[in-house]
């Protein structure tokens, strides 16, 4: 009796094991990946306001003080199906864009690597900066990918 219940809980417990780790390499392989986007608007001008979401998570509006990091984690899904995106509103400028879609480059249809555990955007007057690597320098660099609207 006690050795058929171990048999049947060792089974269930093969059965699960797979597929919790084909659920997210980052979290149960590696940790949690992380987005941070920084206010690095001037202090004197009106607040930066932004709105993040992905299909699941709503993170709410959200208004940073200069030079705030607003950051948050989670953990890739199965075929790196995450995407978080956000709306953002300064002065009478919009814009809107998918702050991560891709846990190697930050967002998909980038060829430049990222090999850390988060993406960081910065938000500045001339426009939203991912920080990308530079395989000829071997350094990180802060690259303009969208202006504001
Ligand atoms: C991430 O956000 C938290 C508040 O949610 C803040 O305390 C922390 O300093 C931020 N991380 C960094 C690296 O600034
Ligand atoms: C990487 O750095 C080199 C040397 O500064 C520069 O010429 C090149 O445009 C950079 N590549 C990218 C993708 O930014």
């Amino acid at each position: 009796m006690n050795l058929s219940l171990f048999n049947i809980f060792f089974f269930l417990l093969l059965l699960i094991s797979p597929l919790d780790v084909s659920l997210a390499r980052h979290c149960v392989v590696e940790g949690p990946l992380q987005v941070h986007i920084i206010n690095k608007l001037p202090p004197n001008g009106p607040p930066l306001k932004f709105h993040c979401a992905s299909k699941d998570t709503d993170l709410g509006e959200y208004s940073p003080a200069p030079e705030e990091d607003f950051n948050w984690s989670f953990c890739e899904l199965i075929g790196f199906r995450t995407l978080y995106y956000c709306h953002f509103w300064w002065y009478s400028k919009v814009q809107m864009f998918d702050v991560y879609s891709d846990p190697y480059t930050c967002i998909k249809g980038q060829s430049a690597f990222n090999f850390l555990e988060y993406c960081k955007w910065e938000v500045r007057e001339n426009g939203f900066f991912l920080e990308q690597y530079n395989e000829t320098e071997k350094a990180y660099h802060m690259n303009l990918l969208y202006d504001w609207s």
